[in-house]
């Protein structure tokens, strides 16, 4: 049993986080600090400069959180570190961090899949003003790195449905925007120019739509907004107001075809950056409708890649009789 708080940590893409959830799941701190400047330069994460910063800022955040929920190291009950699946360097950063903190404080050391930590969020109780999910329900993963859906049919068991046979979703949002000049990442820029644009103005080809199962594909999307940036006779927010609805449309039957394939949903919860975006949430939330369950989404702080959902997974896993190694190695690649 959990004698204490435990600590999350979360270092496996471009994110430093840390956090400390009470033994029940209250969220004592937490803190989020992004990389997006140092990658910006770049137009996407660079694996070694996320390590080094990884290591630079990870240390002091996690002091700074436990002195936030005013405790220290010495009152842990246990450590929770993403282990994979992500950019390696970063995974050792966390992993070995959370491994040193367990051993000098003879914790339990819990190495959590940052996928399981992303299926579990919406579990946390008392975030979901309808109440926490029962098993199963429908996962839509959709971020920059990840783009899938998952049956959650317990702790430890998920089955994944379908996945991109290309780019994530995210992924497909900054290259389009890229395209059309916007910052990295461009999502959010995206979604803004789209606002004042004809989602009709510009036919884009809808990939998979209507075809059986829920994978994804997005690059034929992306090499056709190339071809109508090139044209130039489209204006850049007709084409992304095009890309958008058409991305909020593959979403949707996706998401449709995989509540069909697991009929005992109870709901669906949807979690990514993408999960910001107002007009895949709306496609998302008509599907569910038609299927007869929710629509649940996390709070957008712990939609993106946070370390409450790290520790959240670490409590579910300890509570589970879990816990792992000081030998456990991370792992760049670990499918659910
Ligand atoms: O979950 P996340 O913060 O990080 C990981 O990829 O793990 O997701 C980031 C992704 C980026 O590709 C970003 O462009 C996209 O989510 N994103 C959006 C929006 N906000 C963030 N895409 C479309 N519309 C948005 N409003
Ligand atoms: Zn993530």
């Amino acid at each position: 049993t959990l004698r204490g708080p435990v600590l999350g940590l979360e270092s496996s893409c471009d994110e430093t986080a840390a956090a400390v959830l009470a033994a029940d799941g209250r969220i004592l701190a937490e803190g989020v600090l992004s990389q997006e400047r140092e990658h910006a330069a770049f137009g996407g994460v660079v694996p070694e400069i996320a390590a080094r910063a990884h290591l630079a800022a990870l240390p002091g955040l996690a002091e700074r959180v436990l002195a936030r929920a005013g405790i220290g190291f010495a009152d842990l009950g246990a450590v929770a570190a993403t282990s994979g699946p992500g950019l390696i360097g970063g995974l050792i950063v966390g992993a070995c961090f959370g491994k040193g903190v367990a051993i000098a404080h003879g914790l339990p050391f819990v190495a959590v899949n940052h996928l399981e930590a992303h299926a579990l969020t919406a579990r946390l109780p008392g975030l979901l003003e309808r109440g926490a999910p029962s098993f199963p329900y429908l996962l839509l993963l959709v971020s920059g790195g990840h783009c899938q859906c998952v049956a959650v049919e317990g702790l430890g068991r998920y089955r994944r449905l379908g996945t991109t046979l290309d780019d994530a979703v995210g992924e497909a949002f900054d290259k389009a925007a890229k395209l059309m000049g916007l910052p990295w990442p461009g999502g959010p820029h995206l979604e803004r120019l789209a606002s004042q644009g004809d989602p009709g103005a510009v036919p884009l080809p809808r990939p998979l739509l209507g075809r059986p199962g829920c994978d994804f594909s997005f690059s034929g999307l992306k090499t056709a907004v190339a071809r109508a940036v090139a044209q130039g006779a489209a204006s850049h927010a007709d084409i992304a107001a095009g890309f958008q609805a058409a991305v909020a449309a593959v979403l949707a039957d996706r998401a449709r075809n995989a509540l069909a394939m697991l009929p005992e949903a109870t709901a669906l919860v949807v979690a990514g950056g993408v999960a910001a975006n107002q007009a895949v949430r709306a496609a998302l939330s008509g599907v569910a409708g038609m299927a007869g369950v929710p629509m649940l989404a996390p709070p957008l702080r712990l939609c993106t890649d946070n370390a409450v959902m790290v520790a959240w997974a670490g409590i579910e896993r300890l509570r589970a009789g879990l816990s792992d190694g000081l030998d456990h190695a991370p792992r760049p690649r670990w499918p659910l």
